[in-house]
């Protein structure tokens, strides 16, 4: 749930329930024109976590992204990078941020070493150790004298995210690195995200598809038309509000009895007939009971599950884009 977020303390008087606070925007909004491309945006990325930031195309992820970069200036509100302001000490803060928007900048007709090289001389002060490191990092020692060109699209964006840690950030921001890639990719992707979370790294990585980052994040904050919807762990996303499946005969005479019920008003039946309701005190054998007491045996009763593309597209399709 979001909350009204506070000004975020100096990281080492956090609490450690919540943990430090990497990455905070602070009512951050960006308008063009009589277009709201974010707004009143507020979220917390914590120190260690892999956090999704998902929505639609057009939702606002790349420009929320532009904004905690420095990149482009919000309209209104503001970014903390590990508790300092990106308006005020930018230039102190971003060299402890990598970054990767939308596709990296790649070299093709040089090998991947190469292309980090080209970009360390740039940065200046990163080592030929520092190189081997991010190449071990991100799977590509094996690979690092091919040309680029030769690279799989999952290879490609490794390397851009190889590129994003040569100055060995605190946080990452990946703007769609899973962006086509097919399954193995998104696991290479996971398992390279988990490497670097056990490095004490954070990382923040948008996806406009639930299913691209499920396996990768632990938290998501899902955007639509500029504005958050829901911030999430990806279990409590999918545990379907608490609610059973029941297969029973005379499901109609069930679903009219439960529906009588304080906590049973919001029951239905599903496409295959099967009763839908949360339980009498929460619990599936509570409602087993109730609807035994009742005359109704019940087939199955199983804790419902949703499907994650179907929340993502209940959350994105409403249009209210309010904070729940
Ligand atoms: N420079 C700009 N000038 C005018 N409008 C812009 C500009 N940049 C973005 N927008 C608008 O702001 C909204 C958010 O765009 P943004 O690129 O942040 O979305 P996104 O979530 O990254 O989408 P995608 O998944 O397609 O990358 C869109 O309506 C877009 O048209
Ligand atoms: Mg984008």
């Amino acid at each position: 749930m979001v909350e009204n977020v506070m000004t975020v303390p100096a990281a080492n008087t956090l609490p450690s329930l919540t943990g430090d606070v990497v990455l905070h925007t602070n009512n951050l909004t960006k308008q063009y024109g009589k277009r709201i491309a974010v707004n009143n945006l507020n979220l917390e990325v914590y120190r260690g976590e892999v956090m999704g930031f998902l929505g639609p195309n057009g939702a606002g992820k790349t420009t929320t992204i532009r904004m905690a970069l420095g990149l482009i200036a919000p309209t209104s509100g503001s970014v903390a990078i590990l508790g300092q302001d990106i308006a005020s000490h930018g230039s102190r803060i971003l060299p402890r941020v990598g970054a990767l928007v939308e596709t990296p900048a790649l070299y093709l007709y040089m090998s991947g070493r190469n292309n980090l090289r080209a970009v360390a001389s740039v940065l200046g002060g990163v080592s030929a150790a520092r190189i081997d490191t991010v190449l071990d990092l991100v799977g590509l020692r094996a690979r690092q004298k091919d040309r680029v060109r030769t690279y799989s699209l999952g290879m490609k964006q490794r390397l851009g995210v190889a590129i994003a840690l040569l100055q060995d950030p605190d946080l990452l921001i990946l703007d769609e690195p899973a962006n086509g890639l097919d399954p193995a990719g998104i696991v290479e992707m996971r398992d390279l995200m988990h490497r670097l979370t056990a490095e004490g790294k954070t990382v923040f990585i948008s996806s406009h598809l639930l299913t691209e980052v499920q396996q990768i994040c632990t938290r998501v904050a899902i955007i639509n038309l500029g504005k958050l919807v829901k911030v999430s762990t990806i279990e409590d996303l999918i545990s379907g509000h608490g609610e059973f499946v029941v297969t029973v005969e005379r499901a109609q005479e069930a679903l009219a009895l439960v529906k009588a019920q304080q906590w049973g008003k919001d029951a239905r039946l599903d496409t295959r007939g099967a009763l839908v309701t949360s339980a009498p005190g929460k619990r599936g054998r509570d409602l087993n009971l109730f609807l035994v007491n009742a005359g109704f045996v019940s087939e199955t009763i199983t804790q419902s599950t949703q499907d994650l593309e179907q929340v993502f597209l209940e959350l994105t399709n409403s249009g209210t884009g309010g904070v729940q």
